[in-house]
């Protein structure tokens, strides 16, 4: 089928490969002439596991085209996602200037029916609103060309986008068309073929549905952080207080790790945006204020403890610190809890001597050069005259360190754990001090 993504940023470039790796034809469009130029080149714009080659293969087969050029791409797909960004506004609700300058540009050229389908993340009411907007511009343009929106949220995670795109849990299609959902029952046939995983509903009801996905996925995690704090307050471990609960087939053991909070250009957003969107219907979104706020104070749990153990002076001390994207297996910054930490102890007075697997050349474009701040290329070499360690994301190469070697090493012979990577009886008997998430410290 002829298939037209506006956006080539996560989303729209992972859905774009994937489509055209079961033989789609697709078109990306996007804004940004040097991304589109090298995309040409070979060079992806993301790390994300596996997406490279699948992306290369299905260029080179001429299966994926790149454009700016909107009018011949909007003439190409009978299918147009729009997968473009959603930043958050001042006040953290949704910004739809780049989507509804999508639904314009579409109206604009659209000589033929089209399935205008809402990939972003979108406020209920979106669909709606590109609707209006098409029917606005055409009106304005003397244009009468049948069109319909629908909207497929997608539910993809960092790390894993292509394996969750090729093999996805479920489809949520919003739309009440019926040639809407035959046309995307057909584009998604491929991966549909073990059971059936799409789900028809309205269109507010799918647009809520990826919201809600979100905002549940977060509440489980600054619920666990809750409890991991007064774990560790009444003398409990929260690592066998997760055990016990994950049990129970009904709270199950995903997405309950207790950690250094969530980060992501998603979770964070997403509940900000729910919390805004029901204020804009009078309505008070409790749980949802409670997990952003719980989440917030859990991102500072790392510098807490710092703080503790140095008795409120960390100035002129050099933390090895390893760790800086948000979750493992991606470059992604955004909203990472390193970033909480490393300005909170750039605010003491502290030097940080970092390490992350991906994301070194994200950290130096987002902080530049500065004194108080080393990359390192290993992470042996962030604790070289470190005075202690901190996780902040766990990444595998994290899990098994030579132990002898960070306890001759690291001057104060501690580590602040942000992921309980380890135990603590393990890091006792290696004379190792530890703090961890829900268990405090363990001498
Ligand atoms: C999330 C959702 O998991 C996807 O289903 C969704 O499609 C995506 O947002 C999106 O809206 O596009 P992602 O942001 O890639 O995906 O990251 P997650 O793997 O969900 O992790 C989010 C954060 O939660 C990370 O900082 C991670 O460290 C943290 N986390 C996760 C915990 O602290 N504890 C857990 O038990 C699980």
């Amino acid at each position: 089928m002829k298939v037209t993504v506006f956006g080539i940023g996560y989303v729209g470039l992972v859905q774009a490969a994937v489509l055209a790796e079961v033989g789609h034809d697709v078109h990306c469009v996007d804004v940004d002439q040097t991304k589109v130029d090298n995309l040409k080149k070979g060079m992806i714009p993301i790390y994300e596991p596996g997406l490279t080659p699948l992306v290369t293969s299905n260029f080179e087969a001429g299966r994926i085209t790149y454009t700016t050029d909107a009018a011949s791409a909007i003439k190409h797909g009978e299918l147009i996602f729009i997968a473009v960004g959603t930043p958050p506004d001042e006040d953290g609700s949704a910004d739809l200037k780049y989507v509804l300058a999508v639904a314009s540009t579409i109206a604009e050229n659209m000589d033929s029916h089209k399935i205008v389908i809402n990939k972003s993340t979108v406020p209920v009411g979106t669909a709606d609103k590109v609707r209006a907007k098409i029917l606005e511009v055409q009106t304005a343009n003397d244009k009468d060309v049948s069109f319909d929106v629908v909207s497929n949220p997608e539910f993809l995670k960092e790390g894993a986008a292509v394996n969750d795109c090729l093999k996805p849990d479920r489809i949520i299609l919003g739309t009440t068309s019926d040639v809407s959902e035959k046309k995307l029952r057909e584009l998604y046939a491929p991966f549909n073929r073990n059971h059936d995983k799409i789900i028809v509903m309205d269109v507010r009801s799918a647009e809520l549905t990826k919201y809600a996905a979100n905002c549940m996925l977060a509440t489980k995690i600054s619920f666990m952080n809750e409890i991991s704090n007064l774990a560790e307050l009444f003398g409990a471990d929260v690592e066998n207080v997760r055990k016990g609960i994950g049990s129970d087939p009904r709270i199950g053991y995903q997405f309950i790790y207790p950690g250094c909070g969530y980060g992501g250009s998603c979770f964070p957003k997403d509940v900000q945006a729910l919390v805004r969107s029901a204020t804009g219907v009078g309505y008070n979104a409790k749980v949802l204020e409670a997990v952003e706020a719980v989440n917030y104070r859990q991102k500072e749990k790392l510098f807490d403890y710092l703080m503790q153990h140095y008795n409120n002076d960390l100035k002129g001390k050099t933390i090895a610190l390893w760790g800086l994207s948000f979750k493992p297996n991606t470059d992604d910054m955004r909203e990472a809890s390193s970033r909480v930490l490393m300005e909170k102890l750039w605010e003491q007075g502290a030097n940080v001597q970092a390490y992350d697997p991906e994301a070194m050349e994200e950290t130096q474009r987002i902080y530049g050069t500065r004194s108080d701040l080393s990359l390192m290329g290993t992470k042996e070499a962030t604790m070289n005259g470190a005075d202690c360690l901190v996780i902040c994301t766990e990444w595998q190469a994290f899990k098994a360190p030579d132990f002898d070697a960070i306890k001759s090493t690291i001057k104060d012979q501690v580590i602040f754990d942000g992921r309980n990577l380890f135990e603590p009886s393990l890091m006792s008997e290696y004379g190792l001090q530890y703090y961890g998430i829900g268990r405090g410290l363990s001498v």
